[in-house]
């Protein structure tokens, strides 16, 4: 992928998680300058985000668009070839094994990167085996990173508590993207698996994502600087 972080602010990942396109313009309008990515997720993809998310992309915004894709290996791969016509910097995939191969063949040689989820940092071992899997979260995650390098994928997201643990398993090439990851002393909402910004980049994030901290403050350009400030710290 040739989009590598040049500074700390590169290295933020803002989720513009809001209903409506008019909130998210906002949002970017007042981070401008201080947030490296914008993030497009679920909740603003059924409200016209998808257009947001190009229109973005053509202003000249890095655009993650987080789809988290799962389904057959032929839908995959032709929705991955449409995405790459969209302009984006990231999109990420359910860490199957055969899903992600199937990502990958969508490529086709863009210059997308794609992640694979590998478990969301919401849920604790708890969770895991409620879904059905015998071991803990962090072993689901290793062996899903390892079927990620093996087919392919751009980078991983992860939890920054398993960052460090994954720098070896993805090799130096991939990119790690941590989201759960709090300022000290802001609220976890519903994050389980939680780190500082600092922390989560000494720990060998290339990306963070820190939303609510920064999408819920009064002043939205101050909390993200100081996201930067910390990341910039840690470097
Ligand atoms: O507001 P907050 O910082 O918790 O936002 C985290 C963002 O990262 C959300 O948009 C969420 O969907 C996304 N995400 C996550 N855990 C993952 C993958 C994505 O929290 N494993």
């Amino acid at each position: 992928m040739s989009f590598k972080p040049r500074n700390a602010t590169d290295r933020l990942i803002l989720p513009l998680d809001v209903p409506t396109v008019a909130e998210a313009r906002a949002i970017v309008e007042e981070t401008k300058g201080v947030v490296g990515v914008y993030k497009v997720g679920m909740q603003l993809q059924f409200a016209g985000g998808l257009d947001f998310a190009q229109e973005l992309a053509r202003e000249g915004h890095k655009v993650f668009l987080d789809v988290k894709l799962l389904d057959i290996d032929n839908t995959v791969t032709q929705a991955v070839r449409n995405i790459v016509k969209m302009g984006m910097t990231f999109v990420t995939i359910h860490a199957y094994p055969r899903t992600m191969r199937a990502a990958v063949a969508g490529l086709e040689g863009a210059d997308l990167c794609l992640l694979g989820v590998t478990v969301l940092t919401s849920m604790d071992d708890e969770d895991v085996k409620a879904a059905g899997y015998a071991g803990a979260a962090a072993e689901l995650v290793k062996s899903r990173a390892i079927a990620a390098r093996a087919a392919g994928m751009g980078g991983l997201v992860c939890s920054a508590h398993e960052a460090s643990a994954l720098r070896e398993l993805a090799g130096p090439d991939m990119v790690l993207v941590t989201p759960g990851v709090r300022p000290a002393g802001s609220s976890a909402d519903d994050q389980k698996r939680i780190k500082t910004p600092g922390d989560a980049i000494r720990a060998g994030a290339d990306f963070i994502v820190c939303g609510r901290p920064i999408t819920g403050a009064t002043d939205r350009r101050a909390a993200a600087e100081a996201v930067v400030a910390e990341i910039e710290a840690a470097l």
